[in-house]
């Protein structure tokens, strides 16, 4: 059972934790209005503190989107080659991705436009992966499209010792194929990353470890027989993917989430592919490669 500790009052706003392990709404605050330096550094410890944030009731323009991205560091670019930007990618501001099912003429507009999407970590296939991530709605489904969210701190600091001892100090391959949701699927282009990082990874600000590795786009356990890797990654996941360890977000208009990269993973639950789903999307630059 998850016990959901007390409102805890901030100067400027309120921090209302949303389950044990991960997750806090923060209350009170419209950012259309620039924070003063105090909150902004509030709001970021909240961050580091519950993983993901949720700014709820938001009324945002593109700027205010890439104006509170630069709160948490450097706007991260767009990884995939512009050729293969979805359609409605000339209408955004640069920077941001829109994440969407709506089609123009049968062709998806944004990216990840359809259905369920496994656990991951954005950009774990880059040498150095996005700190943040910021997902903003516009338009939702009457249901699904919730984004789960999993701590990778308490699954790392509750995973059965004999797999941890096996896996710690080992490195994983992580590839992904843009715009796929499902390992394997063909839903993605033909555009791809890959990358060699710690199955367990430090975070740059906490120096917690968390679990990082995931269902989606982790290949491979290096220097390891092919059995005995997809042995322990599947152990992995199972446990990091568990229920306790978990928030699911069932998005409002106006909502604005912040997760952070380093320490947890996330994943989509289907929704109705007759109903529209729009999300704006930024990401924060990573400053360190993973150690
Ligand atoms: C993402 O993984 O970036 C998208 C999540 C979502 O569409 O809820």
């Amino acid at each position: 059972m998850n016990v959901v500790p007390k409102i805890k009052t901030n100067t400027k706003f309120d921090v209302v934790p949303l389950t044990k392990h991960i997750g806090a709404e923060l209350r009170g605050i419209d950012l259309r209005e620039k924070p003063d330096d105090e909150t902004v550094r509030a709001i970021y410890q909240a961050w580091l503190d519950h993983l993901v944030i949720v700014f709820p009731g938001q009324k945002l323009s593109q700027e205010d989107l890439i104006r509170v991205t630069g709160y948490f560091g450097e706007l991260g670019e767009l990884h995939r080659p512009p050729k293969f930007f979805p359609k409605g990618y000339d209408k955004i501001l640069p920077g941001i991705m829109m994440i969407s099912n709506i089609r123009e003429n049968g062709e998806p507009i944004g990216a990840l436009p359809d259905g369920e999407m496994m656990f991951h970590h954005d950009m774990i296939h880059a040498e150095v992966p996005s700190k943040a991530t910021l997902l903003y709605s516009v338009e939702i489904p009457s249901a699904g499209g919730n984004t789960l969210f999993a701590s990778g701190y308490a699954a790392y600091d509750t995973l059965d010792p004999a797999i941890r001892n096996k896996l710690e100090g080992r490195k994983a391959l992580h590839h992904y194929n843009y715009g796929s949701v499902q390992k394997g699927d063909n839903k993605g282009t033909e555009a791809f990353g890959e990358c060699v990082h710690p199955v367990f990874r430090t975070h740059d600000d906490t120096k917690k470890k968390a679990v990082y590795v995931n269902r989606l786009m982790t290949v491979k356990v290096i220097d390891t027989p092919e059995d005995e890797s997809s042995r322990l990654l599947n152990a992995v996941y199972d446990h990091a993917e568990k229920k306790e360890f978990i928030y699911e977000h069932v998005w409002r208009l106006g909502d604005l989430l912040l997760w952070d990269n380093r320490c947890s993973s996330h994943a989509r639950t289907d929704f109705p592919s007759t109903q529209r789903r729009l999300m704006l999307r930024t990401t924060v630059k990573g400053t360190v490669r993973p150690t």
